[in-house]
């Protein structure tokens, strides 16, 4: 197969599978690649639902052992034509349990198919100074390894004919699906002596759960705990407060530093 377009489609409020979707992008080294993000809200709006490209890879975070259900909804508009797909979940260093069968269910349930997965990892969206979890990460041995991946993907698909008949792609997880998290309502609080009122969070919420007017007000329930907001105040004014979340980041923080190494897996 010719891979001459590519697509890149993700979901990545801290940026990390962001990272390895284009990691992976390069290594396949299509001559024309196009993005489809669908971090913020109507992100992707100006993309056909029917893909046309030879090859399109889809990414987004693992959220307790799942894709993030904003992410599945966002995802639900795309039509896969056909075209062979990559899936991919980033991960905080913990697990990411069902969260790649879900995306590879998900993207043969839109028309895609699915020819080769991977789990990566990320920095954890709940990672700070005092808690950190997987710092850094994706590192440069992570876009090596998401490099090296696109590069074989592109040399197996150029190896072969046609996708109809490759037998269909196992991924490690169990049906039924682990149950989708309860978050508690406590999205991340405002340092009123801190905050400038430049707006970047309102920006960066992909749930417009951030509205500024006097003050910054969030909206609890559309809270999705992402974190974008967090990293990326540029005053870090604002902060995680609740006190199960700070006992959930402490337990990562102890627990889960043992460096865990991306997977990868084919159907051909
Ligand atoms: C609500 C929530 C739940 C998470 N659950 C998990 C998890 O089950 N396992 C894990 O290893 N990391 C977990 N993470 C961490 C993210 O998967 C990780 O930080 C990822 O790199 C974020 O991707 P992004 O940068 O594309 O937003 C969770 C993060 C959040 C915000
Ligand atoms: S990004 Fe930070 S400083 Fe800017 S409005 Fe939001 S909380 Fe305030
Ligand atoms: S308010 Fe919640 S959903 Fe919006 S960016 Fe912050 S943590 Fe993410």
């Amino acid at each position: 197969m010719n891979i001459r377009s590519l697509k890149l489609v993700y979901f990545s409020p801290t940026g990390t599978s962001r990272k390895i979707v284009e990691g992976i992008g390069r290594g396949i080294g299509a001559a024309r690649t196009v993005r489809c993000d669908l971090t913020l809200p109507g992100g992707g709006a100006g993309h056909p639902a029917k893909m046309q490209e030879d090859l399109i890879v889809i990414g987004a975070p693992v959220y307790a052992g799942r894709i993030p259900g904003v992410a599945a909804d966002r995802l639900l508009r795309l039509r896969g034509a056909n075209k062979p797909a990559v899936v991919i979940v980033v991960y905080g260093n913990r697990a990411y349990e069902d969260a790649l069968l879900e995306l590879n269910g998900l993207a043969r349930e839109r028309g895609f198919m699915p020819v080769a997965a991977g789990a990566f990892i990320g920095e954890h969206s709940y990672s700070d100074a005092e808690k950190p979890i997987a710092v850094g990460r994706p590192d440069g041995e992570d876009l090596l390894a998401a490099e090296n991946f696109g590069k074989t993907i592109r040399q197996r698909l150029d190896a072969i004919d046609r996708i109809d008949d490759l037998p269909a792609l196992q991924v490690p997880g169990n049906i039924p699906l682990n149950d989708r998290m309860v978050l508690p309502a406590a999205p991340p609080v405002t340092r009123e002596d801190l905050c400038t009122k430049c707006g970047n969070c309102v920006f960066l919420c992909p749930t417009a759960a951030i509205v500024l007017s006097e003050r910054l007000t969030t909206d609890a329930q559309a809270c999705i705990h992402c974190c974008a907001c967090v990293k990326g105040c540029p005053e870090m004014a604002r902060i995680m407060e609740d006190v199960s979340i700070r006992k959930i980041a402490q337990w990562l923080s102890t627990k889960f530093q043992q460096r865990k190494e991306p997977e990868t897996f084919f159907s051909f």
